[in-house]
């Protein structure tokens, strides 16, 4: 094992759960590139209606784009938490075994899912739909057998994870690491029942998409965190431990009620509107202490850190989910202004820097992470000779996916106005709104910017695949050092 030479990439180096994360990781690239260029088709037909008419319609592409998205994310979740467990329990992975046939299997059916998603979309949509063809619930359009499959997949995870930590030790971080998995695991069953109500249809399915979104998945990525700092820059467990502790608490305390801001028009009881305005304006609260957290954690280390790329991601994390889903969200969240934007381009501006800014930014600092490992703890940070890779795939990506979050909000504020304001959502102000010039402006702008978020993500893959292949040097070791400060 040590003959192998600093810089090589090497799985040897790496434990069971760590390998396992790798293949998780890779899958999880692969669903983001076909992620954006499925969004950059779905865009396009905005701009081009015509395009792909009959052979690769918009509602296909647009589910793709957004189903890769939830299954990418997913998989880079379970690869980072497949990659710190073993060392945050302080022994082996239980199950390895069945916990690579679970990759196997969750693979085999995503890949399924998506050919059923681009070639078999059309025709009557009888019960047996649901089971084999799509489920019809935005994000999570998986038909039922695979559903069915993922479930059986996540507790494969979840049980490898729960009992390596109680064969191994129990930390602040994991303790709520676990219960958290419990949440976002069992939270996913509200999504799967059929009921012909599609008030209540709506009703339960929010229950997946809000909880995880602003609760489960905030808690999960601020569990990831407080590890990500310790690891890029030596930060104490006691501090982090200590700021993950307030995080959740305020997370949980404004997001679960905080989702009765979808709740104000779908035919739920009005006492909803008061609820759900108020919790949800809570949210952003939380969001300001993990950027406070953040920065304050860097400064003490005064920007000294192992991973120069893990570090910026870290930080564009802190900062995205902040602007993304707090400042973006907290603009549309009172039912007065929802009322205007709700379901247009606004909620899209939101969308598209909510989940890039919070969630795709620190599993990409993770893959960094893991990079650094399987090269050999090589040296990652000042004076790569091909640091300019990262620092261009990191403007490019930042800067492209906030040129869209621009042009949506463009796009989106002309529609407010027109449909909902001058046209008083009628039918005709739908369509008026949609072709105003504004409104297309922003159009053709979000795919200019689309291009410039590709051209990002595949520089991005290429550094990710040749960062510090020649590179001698070891990396410093910071926990020592800094283990006092
Ligand atoms: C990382 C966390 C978040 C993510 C990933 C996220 C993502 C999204 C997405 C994708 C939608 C559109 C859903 C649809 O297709 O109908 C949405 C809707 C919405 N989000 Fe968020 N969001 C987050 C946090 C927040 C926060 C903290 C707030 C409030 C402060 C918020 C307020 C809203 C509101 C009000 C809507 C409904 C928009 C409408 O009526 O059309 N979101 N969010
Ligand atoms: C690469 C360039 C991209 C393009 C051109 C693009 C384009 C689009 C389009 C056309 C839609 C459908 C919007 C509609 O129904 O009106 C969409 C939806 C969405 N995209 Fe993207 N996208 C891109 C990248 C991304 C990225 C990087 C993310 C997040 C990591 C993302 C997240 C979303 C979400 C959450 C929605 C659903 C929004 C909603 O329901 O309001 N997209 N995108
Ligand atoms: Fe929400």
């Amino acid at each position: 094992m040590n003959s192998i030479a600093i810089g090589t990439f090497s799985m040897t180096r790496l434990s069971g759960g760590q390998q396992l994360a790798i293949k998780y990781f890779a899958v999880a690239m692969v669903l983001f590139v076909a992620q954006c260029l499925f969004g950059l088709f779905a865009g396009l037909q905005y701009v081009m209606p015509e395009f792909g008419y009959n052979w690769l319609d918009f509602s296909v592409n647009r589910m793709v784009h957004i189903n890769a998205m939830v299954v990418w994310m997913l998989y880079g979740f379970i690869g980072s938490v497949y990659w710190l467990v073993e060392e945050e329990a302080g022994t082996e992975l239980v199950g390895l075994k069945l916990a690579n046939l679970a990759f196997w299997v969750l693979t085999l059916a995503v890949t399924l899912v998506v050919l059923v998603y681009l070639f078999v979309q059309t025709g009557a949509g009888e019960i047996e739909t649901i089971w084999f063809i799509n489920e019809g619930r935005e994000y999570i359009e998986a038909p039922r057998w695979a559903d069915i499959g993922i479930v059986a997949c996540v507790l494969v995870f979840f049980y490898n994870i729960a009992a390596t930590f109680n064969k191994g030790s129990w930390s602040g971080i994991s303790g709520v690491l676990v219960l958290d998995l419990v949440a976002l695991a069992g939270l996913y069953l509200a999504g799967m029942f059929y009921t012909a109500n599609i008030s209540m249809d709506q009703y339960w399915w929010w229950w997946v998409i809000h909880l995880w979104v602003e609760a489960t998945w905030e808690v999960l990525v601020g569990c990831i965190m407080a590890w990500g700092l310790m690891k890029t820059l030596g930060a104490r467990r006691v501090v982090v431990t200590t700021w993950l502790y307030i995080e959740v608490a305020l997370m949980f305390g404004s997001g679960i009620l905080g989702l009765g801001h979808h709740y104000f028009w779908i035919g739920t009881p009005e006492y909803w509107l008061t609820i759900g305005g108020f919790f949800s304006a809570l949210e952003p609260i939380p969001l300001v202490a993990m950027v406070v957290h953040a920065v304050y954690d860097s400064g003490v280390h005064k920007f000294r850190n192992a991973n120069h790329p893990a570090l910026a991601w870290l930080i564009a994390h802190a900062f995205g989910n902040f602007f993304g889903a707090g400042v973006w969200g907290f603009m549309h969240t009172l039912p007065q202004i929802n009322l205007y934007t709700h379901g247009t381009q606004w909620t899209s501006s939101h969308g598209h820097l909510a989940f890039f800014g919070a969630y795709a930014t620190i599993i990409i600092a993770v893959i960094y992470l893991a990079i650094q490992k399987a090269r050999g703890d090589v040296h990652m940070g000042a004076g790569l000779a091909t640091g300019w890779r990262w620092k261009w795939s990191f403007t490019l990506l930042n800067v492209g996916v906030v040129g869209m979050t621009m042009a949506l909000l463009i796009s989106g504020y002309e529609q407010s106005f027109v449909e909902r304001a001058l046209e008083g959502s009628s039918w005709s102000g739908y369509f008026a709104a949609q072709s105003t010039h504004w409104y297309m402006q922003g159009m053709y702008w979000r795919e200019v910017w689309g291009v410039v978020t590709i051209v990002g993500l595949i520089i991005l893959l290429w550094d990710l695949v040749t960062i510090c292949a020649d590179e001698k040097r070891a990396s410093p070791v910071l926990n020592k050092a800094t283990a006092t400060a």
